[in-house]
């Protein structure tokens, strides 16, 4: 079938399973294969056609639309679902910049605004507002990279507890503001509200700091449809969102994923769905139409691979 679930590639480097991606590691490189896994609970829980090639090319638009703002990790896209980056360091945080209020999560704003929390560290959030509220102005909220739940991290914890230098610190704060206001910016004009979103960094062989990984993508950020989110919010609704959550709620609904060995197999409409949702926002931020690839996707893989076999 036409679905790329892992990988099994020799010669390439050494093999790190993500959650949705494969990441061959060589001396100075890094093959970043992303997958059609769709992940919750820590687990894979389905495989959602052309969504490995979706975050691959949406995170390719970014990256392009952004690299004068900060140098990225980019070597070469050398297969629709390929990324080959510059190995760099990763450093051990996690930056999410904020312009709304809102989450499910246990670390989102929200969820813990709602229990009562006002000062979170490097900004403090007045009474009285409501879910989905703008921000008076886009907050950075931190947080650990790496440990088995994420840790909210200030300022002072950055780097009093060594997660980065004051100087790294100062650059990554800087250029994550300044990304976010091109991805707010860029996206206003396909009609979508970039709301927040997760950056990673790393230093390379210089020590500068380098942005990796992955950028504005439907799975590292919460994009809304901006055309319907005041008179939404005015009725008291959810905005108009990207919405990855229903299939993550079946599985809630019809087992117990954190216990269940054998998980039930997510209805086949649910997945052609979510699959049409990637399609569809990797169409409106960038403008283009998605080319369906025919074939066998390893197979295409390995091939446009061959020139970086070790
Ligand atoms: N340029 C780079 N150099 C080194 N590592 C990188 C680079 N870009 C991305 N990575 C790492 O590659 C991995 C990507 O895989 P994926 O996102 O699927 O993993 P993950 O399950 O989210 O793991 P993690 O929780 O470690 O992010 C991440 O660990 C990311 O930090
Ligand atoms: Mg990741």
């Amino acid at each position: 079938m036409n679905i790329l679930e892992k990988t099994d590639f020799k010669n390439l480097g050494e093999k790190y399973v993500g959650k949705v991606r494969d990441v061959y590691s060589q001396k100075d490189k890094v093959v970043l294969i992303s997958t059609d896994r769709y992940s919750a609970f820590d687990r894979n829980l389905a495989l959602i056609p052309c969504k490995g090639q979706v975050l691959t090319q949406v995170s390719r638009f970014w990256f392009e639309n952004t690299k004068d703002i900060v140098k990225n990790h980019v070597i070469d896209y050398p297969d629709p679902n390929v990324i080959v980056g510059k190995k760099c360091k990763v450093l051990p945080v996690e930056v999410v910049p904020r312009a709304y209020i809102t989450g499910v999560t246990g670390t989102s704003l929200w969820t813990l605004y709602q229990k009562g929390e006002r000062n979170f560290g490097d900004f403090v959030l007045p009474n009285g507002m409501r879910k989905n509220q703008k921000l008076d102005k886009v907050v950075l909220t931190p947080t650990t990279k790496r440990e088995e739940h994420d840790r909210p991290l200030s300022t002072k914890e950055i780097i009093e507890g060594g997660f980065m230098t004051k100087e790294q610190w100062e650059k990554v704060k800087d250029v994550s503001l300044k990304l976010f206001k091109r991805g707010q910016e860029i996206a206003l004009q396909k009609g979508l509200i970039l709301v927040d979103c997760k950056y990673e960094f790393g230093l390379d062989e210089n020590d500068e700091v380098i942005l990796v990984d992955e950028i504005h993508t439907p799975d590292s950020s919460r994009y809304w449809q901006a055309k319907t989110y005041e008179g939404r919010i005015k009725k008291g609704m959810e905005p108009e969102n990207f919405d990855k959550e229903f299939l993550r709620l079946w599985f809630k609904e019809n087992c117990d994923p954190y216990k269940d060995k054998v998980m039930p197999k997510a209805p086949v409409e649910m997945i052609e769905e979510l699959s049409r949702r990637y399609i569809q926002i990797f169409e409106q931020i960038t403008g283009t139409a998605f080319k369906v690839e025919t074939g066998d996707i390893e197979k295409r893989i390995k091939n446009n691979l061959k020139k970086y076999q070790i």
